[in-house]
């Protein structure tokens, strides 16, 4: 066995222990079967020796959308294709993050793929990985850290994400000729502090500022979860008596905000008392769109796994990478819902 490959399969042996020794405590645990024991995991390296290792360390489970994510890379990675992918779920904390891409570091594997949940803070961990040698591909949101301490970025254009909402806002308040009325907004924003929450705000309000009749009476994290979503709109409702528009960081928080806002007795969406934005564009939210409780929902794709697969393909070939890579999005309304609907798989 030669030194790569068994450097491989002692890290695949590694890797599938502590998986198993993982479960319910952090890790996806596609990789290997659920009940894998010692022996399972010796059974198999036997045909991964060859694999690329990349450690995969995803933000948590918060939102539906994650759930098409981390599947999107874990339908990208297979062993099939060539890979042996360790995956960690951080549960949205910063130093389960920084921890699992430590122990991605100590274990030596060829890529690093990693979201990061807030944008500060990375410097030091990647300065590490960068030591090592081991290429980082950052994934869906950004890290605020010198560029040559990652190798590409796969992701969205969030702020652009943030100024479609707006855009959208204009475009429906001309049609109703309400451009110069007032207009009372709120904002239920994700995780403080990630390039999600900080530049879908910032695109949204560089062109809201622009208007002053349209007035932010609020705004506040609802986590990107439909609970945290429904407790914040509670609040605001409770606030604001008078609320013209809800602007939802994301679908999982949408559906916690119209829960609250019809138990206040109130409607939502086209014929509504509130006009709902929305963003991420799943399917439970188009089908929203689609019955005309949620106005326009903006979306963020999650299918980001092929970009990874196609970018490591590139540097296991030697080939120059771009920095950064966009993926495809659009704005879904009652107009064009039904046109995607049926190919919407999350
Ligand atoms: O970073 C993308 C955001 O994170 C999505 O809008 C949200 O649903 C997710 O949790």
């Amino acid at each position: 066995m030669g030194k790569k490959s068994w450097r491989r399969a002692a890290l695949a042996a590694a890797a599938a222990l502590l998986l198993s020794a993982q479960y319910g405590c952090g890790a996806f645990g596609d990789t290997v079967p659920e009940e894998a024991g010692e022996s399972d995991a010796h059974t198999y390296i036997q045909g991964g020796e060859e694999l690329i290792i990349v450690g995969f360390s995803q933000i948590g489970s918060e939102s539906i959308w994650r759930t098409a994510n981390t599947s999107s890379v874990q339908r990208a990675l297979t062993e099939e294709k060539g890979y042996f992918l360790i995956s960690d779920n951080a549960r949205q904390k910063q130093e389960n993050q920084i921890k699992a891409i430590r122990s991605y570091i100590s274990q030596r594997v060829d890529y690093i793929v990693f979201a990061p949940v807030t944008e500060s803070g990375w410097d030091t961990v990647l300065k590490e990985a960068q030591d090592a040698g081991i290429p980082v591909i950052l994934m869906d949101r950004k890290a605020d850290v010198d560029e040559s301490l990652y190798t590409t970025r796969i992701g969205t254009d969030l702020t652009k994400e943030g100024e479609k909402a707006a855009r959208w806002l204009e475009g429906d308040l001309k049609e109703k000729n309400r451009l110069y009325d007032d207009i009372n907004i709120v904002i239920l924003q994700g995780t403080l502090g990630s390039s999600s929450e900080l530049e879908r705000t910032a695109g949204f309000e560089s062109i809201a500022s622009r208007y002053g009749n349209w007035h932010i009476l609020d705004r506040q994290t609802g986590d990107f979860t439909t609970a945290k979503g429904k407790e914040v709109m509670t609040q605001f409702l409770q606030m604001y008596p008078d609320i013209d528009v809800v602007v939802s960081q994301n679908d999982d928080m949408t559906f916690g905000a119209i829960e609250a806002i019809e138990e206040a007795g109130m409607t939502t969406g086209i014929d509504g008392d509130i006009t709902i934005i929305s963003f991420d564009a799943v399917r439970g939210a188009l089908e929203l769109v689609q019955a005309g409780k949620i106005n326009v929902d903006i979306e963020c794709n999650p299918e980001q796994g092929e970009y990874v697969d196609m970018v490591i393909q590139m540097l296991e070939r030697g080939e120059p990478v771009e920095k950064l890579y966009m993926v495809e999005e659009r704005v879904f309304t009652h107009r064009n819902v039904a046109r995607y609907l049926e190919g919407r798989t999350y």
